[in-house]
């Protein structure tokens, strides 16, 4: 039999968090190719008569829930979520995660802080030893924006990290612009030794809204890889 693909794996991890979904729950929604898949299959389970209520995290997923009838809320009506399920850039053995790479890192964070739970949907290729490889998205103002990359880039050095800090751009060259009207910087680290302390250097930052490192949000990894779904943490509530 062929191996799965990336895209069958995300599915199938995105199956496995739907199953911590029960009627009546107020539900954060995420944003990217595996997230897509739980907006997906929660709307064949609203179809099938899931009363569920749901925040987005983008435009892009609202838009999605909204075609599949899913019901929405902003968080101003629904600001206490019972579960947040959302997918990721990497994670580790410590559930620290690298989110961002949709360009959604802002609301994605407020929306898995708002909720009981935090469930992370994934393929084996986000494991990581140490986050880093994929370039840690930042979330800043368009004021200052280049007074803010420098501050970015001293708060890395004085932490033993180089690697090119860019403002990040559409394929049409054009600057990437957040549902919030603000940009990402793409920091490429590399290895990052210590990611709570750059994550507290990194919010001391004004003109910093917030970094793609996500740590002590997350109750649960669920990854799908060749040999089965992994579930690191605890899916249930505790
Ligand atoms: C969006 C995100 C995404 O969750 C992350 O980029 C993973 O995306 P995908 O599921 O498409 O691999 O953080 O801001």
């Amino acid at each position: 039999m062929p191996a799965p693909s990336a895209d069958a794996l995300k599915r199938q991890a995105a199956a496995v968090a739907l199953e911590a979904v029960a009627p009546g729950m107020r539900l954060g929604l995420g944003t990217g190719s595996t997230a897509a898949h739980f907006v997906d299959l929660l709307g064949e389970k609203v179809k099938a008569g899931l009363d569920v209520l749901c925040v987005p995290t983008s435009e892009r997923t609202r838009a999605q829930a909204q075609a599949l009838g899913v019901p929405l809320a902003t968080l101003e009506e629904a600001p206490e979520l019972d579960l947040a399920v959302d997918g990721a850039d990497e994670f580790d053995a410590q559930l620290r995660l690298i989110k961002g790479g949709g360009g959604a890192l802002l609301r994605e964070k407020i929306v898995a802080a708002a909720a009981k739970r935090f469930i992370v949907i994934t393929d084996e290729s986000k494991k990581v030893a140490t986050l880093g490889a994929f370039p840690l998205p930042v979330e800043i103002d368009v004021f200052g924006a280049k007074a803010t990359r420098l501050h970015v880039e001293r708060a890395a050095k004085d932490l033993g990290l180089s690697g090119t800090v860019a403002p990040r751009l559409k394929p049409d060259g054009h600057v990437f612009v957040t549902d919030g009207g603000h940009l990402i910087l793409d920091c490429a680290f590399g290895a990052i030794a210590d990611p709570e302390a750059l994550a507290l250097r990194l919010s001391a930052i004004p003109g910093v809204f917030e970094h793609g490192l996500f740590i002590g949000l997350t109750t649960a990894v669920v990854v799908a890889g060749r040999d089965g779904v992994e579930t690191l943490g605890r899916l249930d509530p505790a």
